[in-house]
């Protein structure tokens, strides 16, 4: 007969045996000791049975970016991995393979999108934004959202592409947890905090006793944000244009031994800006405070001490009563200092100011064939307004004053949507005047070291061809060896019409398209506010000439090229 305490069976079979094996051979001492040992297991806490009850589901959250450089979509993985973190199923979405309709399904997103052109929606994303703005649009009620806008005060459209988005989305029916946050430059700090407060709206309810899972935004801040490496060094600076040039373009070479940083053709290198020092001389007199050494320092390098946005005028106003409707237009922060007059304490003037950022230029080399050095071609903007002569920050900076063996700051900003082809053979069109030629120089260097069988085709065009052919031997040693398939030019200024790369595109439309239908990757690079508009109409022409088809289908195919990674800009 079955010992009664066993008989009520709370416990499982395959429990009971082995049990049933060691008291069936207990003596009755033994059985004594066993339940005196049972009862003290039990009351110095031996585990618990599990809980049965059934985990919840974890709350699913689309983290939606449109990006041109890459900054919102570092932002969009930081919060991707945030939210894993915090206990939600991220799902990650690049507006360029996105559409409206994949939002209907979803209860919780974020967009992280930036603005580009004037005003303008990043490349890659325009299919969707046109999509989301139509009137085909589907209704998103049911769905919450925040949206973190990119941006540059300098621009007048500020964040528009993310405010447009914030708009959109709650006319379609959305609810909106947050206003739409702008970000200037210096994002990194306010997107952080963004996304900590928009995925605790978001975050169901904790159970009571709940451990708080709190995020480490440090492991996945963006590369903007990283560490400085050692300087680069200045080793080459050479004036590419004849001294009797309008133009001037320089060629850069600098070391980056020991800087551990590496770059493919394609990347960017951004450079630290450090201001002229007679603009921060000027700056200081007019804001009286000519002679303070420690202001001056942190005035070179660490504050934007030129352009001038309407919140800096409305800060000056409300601290001086002086320049109120002060008009921006072609004027800088000297100008409104010199209008208004006004002494200003240190705090007063650099809290007026906002963070001194890094510029990019495209990598003019491809480091296998530079040797541990990276080349740059710069173009010295200098212009003038309202009567004063204006210089480019860093452009001139290293124009004027960065000598042979000087150090420079810099950093590598990877560019993965403006690579050469993986497939060595495939034929390439570069489309890129001024210097929107240097990252073609590196996609040469890279495809003379790897021996690509693949076909190549550059359209290059400056102002005069004595003057301004800007790497002029290379381009022409490369297409004697076969590196380069076919080399067309456009100088404007040397016959009395002007003649540009879009017009040299369309008088050789009919190879082109050729090249095209073989399934040839078209880049352009250089100029974003006129050349790649022209650039694009004089591709759509060719294009809808070749299909024999109207403007809409010609559209349509660049469209799916830009999908496919067959069409690629990286314009400024
Ligand atoms: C991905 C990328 C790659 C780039 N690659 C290159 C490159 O390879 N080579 C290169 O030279 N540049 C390149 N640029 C541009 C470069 O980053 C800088 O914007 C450029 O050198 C100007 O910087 P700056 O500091 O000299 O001038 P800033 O101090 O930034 O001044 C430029 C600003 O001054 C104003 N301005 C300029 N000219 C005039 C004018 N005539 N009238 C009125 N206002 C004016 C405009 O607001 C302009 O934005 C690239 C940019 C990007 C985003
Ligand atoms: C050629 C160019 C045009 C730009 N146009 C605008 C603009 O019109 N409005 C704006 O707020 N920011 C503008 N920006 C700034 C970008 O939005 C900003 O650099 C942003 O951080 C880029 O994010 P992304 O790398 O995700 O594209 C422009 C930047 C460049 C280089």
């Amino acid at each position: 007969m079955a010992p009664p305490v066993l008989a009520a069976q709370p416990i499982a079979p395959e429990q009971l045996a082995p049990l049933e094996t060691v008291l069936r051979s207990a003596t009755p001492d033994q059985l004594t000791w066993l339940a005196g040992y049972v009862a003290g297991f039990r009351a110095a806490g031996a585990p618990r049975p599990a809980s049965v009850a059934p985990v919840p589901p974890r709350p699913r959250l689309t983290i939606l970016y449109a990006t041109e450089s890459g900054n919102a979509e570092a932002l969009a993985n930081a919060a991707r991995k945030a939210a894993q973190r915090q206990g939600f199923a991220p799902r990650l979405l690049d507006m360029a393979d996105a559409t409206p309709a994949m939002l209907t399904d979803a209860e919780r997103l974020l967009v992280i999108a930036s603005t580009w052109g004037e005003g303008d929606p990043p490349q890659r994303a325009e299919a969707f934004y046109a999509a989301l703005v139509a009137d085909t649009a589907p209704r998103l009620s049911g769905l919450r959202f925040a949206v973190l806008a990119l941006g540059d005060r300098a621009y007048v459209n500020f964040c528009e592409t993310g405010r447009r988005i914030d708009a959109r989305l709650a006319a379609l029916g959305a609810e909106r947890l947050r206003p739409v946050n702008e970000c200037d430059l210096d994002y990194a700090t306010p997107a952080r905090v963004w996304t900590e407060a928009v995925l605790d709206a978001l975050a169901p309810p904790a159970e009571p006793g709940a451990d708080v899972i709190r995020v480490d935004f440090a492991r996945a801040t963006p590369a903007a944000d990283a560490p400085a490496s050692p300087p680069a060094i200045i080793t080459e600076k050479v004036r590419l244009n004849s001294s009797r040039s309008t133009a001037e373009t320089w060629h850069l070479e600098l070391s980056l031994e020991g800087t551990g940083l590496t770059y493919e053709p394609g990347d960017a290198i951004g450079i630290a800006a450090r201001n002229d020092p007679a603009l921060v001389a000027e700056i200081l007199t007019a804001s009286g405070r000519a002679g303070d050494a420690a202001l001056a320092e942190a005035l070179t390098d660490r504050y934007d001490i030129t352009t001038l946005t309407p919140p800096m005028v409305a800060a000056y106003t409300a601290l001086t009563g002086r320049a109120e409707g002060f008009a921006i237009a072609g004027r800088q922060v000297i100008d409104l200092l010199a209008e208004g007059a006004v002494p200003l304490t240190a705090d007063q003037l650099t809290g007026l100011l906002r963070p001194l950022p890094p510029r990019l230029y495209s990598a003019a080399s491809a480091p296998e064939a530079a040797d541990a050095a990276v080349h740059l071609l710069v173009s010295a903007v200098r212009w003038e307004s309202h009567g004063r002569r204006r210089s480019g920050v860093v452009s001139v900076d290293l124009a004027d004053r960065r000598a042979v063996g000087a150090p420079l700051s810099v950093h590598v900003k990877p560019n993965p949507h403006f690579r050469l082809p993986a497939e060595p053979d495939r034929p390439i069109v570069m489309i890129g005047p001024g210097t929107g030629v240097a990252p073609f120089r590196g996609f040469m260097q890279r495809r003379e070291a790897t021996g690509a069988s693949g076909r190549s085709w550059l359209f290059f065009g400056a102002r005069q061809f004595t003057h301004d052919f800007l790497y002029q031997l290379e381009w022409q040693e490369w297409l004697r060896a076969g590196v380069l398939s076919r080399l067309d030019l456009a100088f404007s200024r040397d016959q009395p019409e002007k003649i540009y790369v879009q017009d040299r595109i369309r008088e050789h439309g009919a190879d082109l398209w050729r090249w095209l239908a073989d399934g040839a990757a078209v880049y352009v690079c250089g100029d974003a506010k006129a050349m790649a508009r022209d650039v694009h109409a004089a591709l759509l022409d060719i294009i809808a000439a070749g299909l024999g088809k109207p403007p809409d289908d010609a559209a349509e195919w660049l469209r799916a090229a830009q999908r496919d990674g067959r069409y690629k800009r990286d314009v400024y």
